[in-house]
């Protein structure tokens, strides 16, 4: 099995954010704050049709080593882009004035601004082994990594319920990327051990325990290598289909169509693209919900059922998975695993399986296998279980 194809393992990720403050400014910073990645395990583009989802944070994080400099100002070195940025209070006046990765941290300071919050000025260094361009919500991870260091170094009085909408913010307004809450709320209130079930209408969150290991069960995430392609545009047309759908039942999101409703709505919808994509929205919602009590029971392994149908789903009615992915969930269920499915936006990114943590070394292979003999770029795979989300490191 291989590790994402980042340098180092995460255990060093701390230490390299410090190491890059001190080289970078000279002096050592005054604390460091991690935020994960994530998976989900089910519920998926549920998140900005008033839904259910159901992420869990990753081992792999990105640390933002900080110190407030006591004028107004930011500067941002990152491990890797080996690059060294800065902005002032003009750059982060209206969105979209940073560029790049870059983007990301100005547009959490513009989010805390233009939420009335008054942002120290600061320096940073930052240090990650959330894979980029995987789907593990690397984008969010670092979002989530800033504002947690800038609202602490601050002392902003700013709840913890609060921040993944301003998280969100800085992703949607200034970056221009319109994704929904979920990344952002995983990467800030996961907690270690469970599954993170969000009402993304409510906002309520409740923590469902996700005790893979006295289960004997692992996570094997598999990144599919699969080039990215047309991902924001694909992106923008599911949720206006989505849109469509709803107002074509008049209904102020899918959320409100029950699945006992749905042969109805669908009765009334004469696209069949529209009616595709609302029927994957409704039985997700119904999914997630079912995954939710199994765990809830304690039934991990009967799970596994519910994340293949949610798969099957994405690649027939959704329409977001690729060759990659599919041969990948195809391959580990082959070989035995409970359940797999693509897991975050699609068109790539990275498969979820459950099995059994014996069998994790024969099912990474199998989907290694399955790869070879297609051609595609060699699959990563590594196992993972659900970490806490983000907070001040010691
Ligand atoms: C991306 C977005 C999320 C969510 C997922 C699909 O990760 O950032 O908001 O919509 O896709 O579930």
């Amino acid at each position: 099995m291989s590790q994402p194809d980042q340098p180092g393992s995460a255990a060093d990720i701390p230490a390299r954010a410090t190491a890059g403050y001190t080289s970078e400014y000279g002096e050592p910073p005054a604390g460091r704050w991690a935020a994960p990645g994530r998976v989900n395990l089910i519920g998926e583009h549920t998140d900005y049709n008033d839904g259910f989802v159901l992420p869990f944070a990753l081992p792999q994080q990105t640390v933002v080593a900080a110190a407030t400099t006591g004028e107004p100002g930011w500067t941002v070195w990152s491990e890797q882009s080996g690059e060294r940025i800065e902005f002032d209070l003009d750059d982060v006046s209206e969105p979209g004035r940073v560029k790049g990765w870059g983007a990301y941290v100005a547009g959490t300071v513009w989010a805390l601004r233009d939420a009335g919050f008054d942002v120290p000025g600061a320096r940073m260094a930052i240090a990650s082994d959330v894979p980029l361009g995987a789907g593990l919500s690397s984008s969010a991870a670092l979002e989530s990594a800033v504002l947690t260091a800038l609202a602490d170094l601050g002392g902003l009085d700013l709840p913890v319920d609060d921040r993944p909408g301003l998280a969100q913010r800085a992703e949607n307004r200034y970056v221009g990327i319109p994704s929904g809450i979920m990344d952002q709320s995983a990467s800030i209130r996961c907690q270690g051990g469970h599954a993170l079930f969000l009402d993304c209408r409510s906002l309520a969150v409740e923590q469902i325990p996700f005790d893979l290991d006295s289960a004997g069960l692992t996570i094997l995430v598999v990144d599919s290598r699969a080039p990215h392609q047309h991902v924001t545009g694909e992106y923008r047309a599911r949720r206006a289909a989505c849109e469509e759908g709803a107002r074509a039942l008049g209904v102020p999101a899918l959320r409100d169509v029950p699945i006992d409703g749905l042969d109805a709505a669908l009765a009334r919808l004469d696209d069949p693209m529209i009616q595709r994509r609302v029927r994957h929205i409704v039985t997700e919602n119904q999914r997630v919900l079912d995954t939710v009590e199994l765990l809830r029971a304690g039934r991990v392994r009967e799970i596994g059922p519910l994340l293949t149908a949610s798969h099957v789903s994405m690649r027939d009615d959704f329409e977001i998975t690729v060759a990659e992915v599919d041969v990948a969930v195809e391959a580990a269920l082959a070989a035995g695993a409970y359940g797999a499915r693509m897991t975050g936006g699609g068109f790539g990114g990275c498969v979820l399986a459950l099995v059994d943590t014996d069998r994790v070394e024969a099912v990474a292979t199998a989907v290694a296998d399955a790869y070879a003999e297609r051609g595609f770029t060699a699959p990563h795979s590594w196992p993972v279980l659900p970490t806490p989300g983000a907070h001040r490191l010691p």
